[in-house]
């Protein structure tokens, strides 16, 4: 069996297939050129990975789509039709009218027909053309997400067959719930920060009974200064550093296959060749109940929130924080 034929495929309540483990293809702050992105992306496929992470956001559709078409030209993958690709709409085009030429921008960049999952980035909307990007975004850009118009949009995009799969990204349960009540294509797909120091278990029994698939990004615990984000509890637990030693493993190994017995797919992120192969060997061990245990204890903090996206100082004009919560409040 070859390495990509041995990662999970996790079915969408679609239909559509999607390889539980993916590359996550972006770096904050970036400091590889496209070139450089792009021979990462072209290891990654070399090595078995299929499923790939993008968004318009992240400046890495371009050599994400470059390194496809040369992974096909040096025979890496038969055709397109072997990835999974995700990208993601931006908050400042997170309005119904700039849906589609959103999706069609991404589609030129990465140059492909469809993408197999297109998202919605964020629960909230920033002013049309506030380009102050990355972050933090300024807290008076910050509008009233029209959820109904934009997911129109979205299912519109789906039936235009641009999308095998639509989905969102940083909601809570309170947001599906909204959703829901109107979605007439429910969403495939919630990709939501979730690892051992953050579990998700609200959200995940949600997603179950809702029929939702749950991507974890950050699994490793992220990246992000330490004065930003704070220390990455992941990489250095001792809990999972403990395991980790008893089985043989490293530390991000033991995170990861803990994210697979969840039922969850997951987009993992290394520029590191090495790294990119370890991540994938988690398919052929498991680990034991009582280890489960000890990590279902690890204390729960989030490193990813609103707060942090926006700026300091300023008002959120007639918003209140709460409705575009990323978290469970
Ligand atoms: P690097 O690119 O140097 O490998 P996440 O996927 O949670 O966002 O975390 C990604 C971070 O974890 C990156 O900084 C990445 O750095 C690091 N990383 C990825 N795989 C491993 C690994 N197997 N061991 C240690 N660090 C890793």
């Amino acid at each position: 069996m070859t390495t990509s034929e041995m990662i999970p495929k996790l079915t969408l309540n679609n239909g559509h297939v999607m390889p539980v483990v993916g590359m996550g293809t972006t770096e904050f702050p970036t400091t590889l050129t496209p070139p450089l992105l792009k021979s990462v992306y072209l290891d990654a496929i070399a090595i078995g990975y299929r499923h790939f992470d993008t968004a318009s956001l992240y400046q890495t559709e371009q050599p994400l789509g470059e390194a496809i078409q040369e992974a096909i030209k040096l025979g890496l993958i038969g055709s397109r039709e072997e990835l999974f690709i995700t990208s993601k709409l931006w908050c400042t085009e997170n309005h119904p009218d700039l849906v589609l030429p959103s999706i069609q921008s991404s589609l030129r960049n990465l140059k492909t027909d469809y993408l197999d999952s297109y998202l919605i980035h964020m629960p909230f909307s920033v002013k049309a053309g506030a380009r102050d990007f990355p972050f933090p975004i300024k807290r008076e850009d910050v509008v009233p997400l029209d959820l109904k118009g934009v997911w129109k949009a979205m299912e519109e995009c789906q039936r235009l067959g641009l999308t095998k799969a639509i989905g969102v990204s940083n909601f809570n349960t309170r947001k599906l719930e909204e959703l829901l009540a109107f979605a007439k294509i429910p969403p495939a797909v919630d990709q939501v920060e979730m690892n051992t120091s953050w579990q998700q278990q609200k959200l995940k029994e949600y997603c179950a009974k809702k029929g939702i698939c749950i991507t974890a990004y950050s699994p490793l615990g992220g990246q992000g200064s330490q004065e930003l984000v704070g220390i990455n509890p992941v990489l250095t637990s001792d809990v999972l550093k403990e395991i980790a030693d008893a089985k043989g493993k490293t530390t991000a190994q033991i995170a990861l296959r803990w994210l697979v017995e969840q039922g969850v797919s997951m987009v993992v992120k290394s520029f590191n060749k090495e790294r990119l192969q370890q991540n994938l060997e988690i398919f052929d061990w498991e680990l034991a109940e009582e280890e489960r245990q000890t990590i279902s204890k690890i204390p729960q903090k989030n490193r990813v929130s609103v707060d942090f996206m926006l700026a300091k100082e300023g008002s959120l004009n007639s918003i209140d924080i709460s409705d575009i919560e990323i978290n469970e409040v």
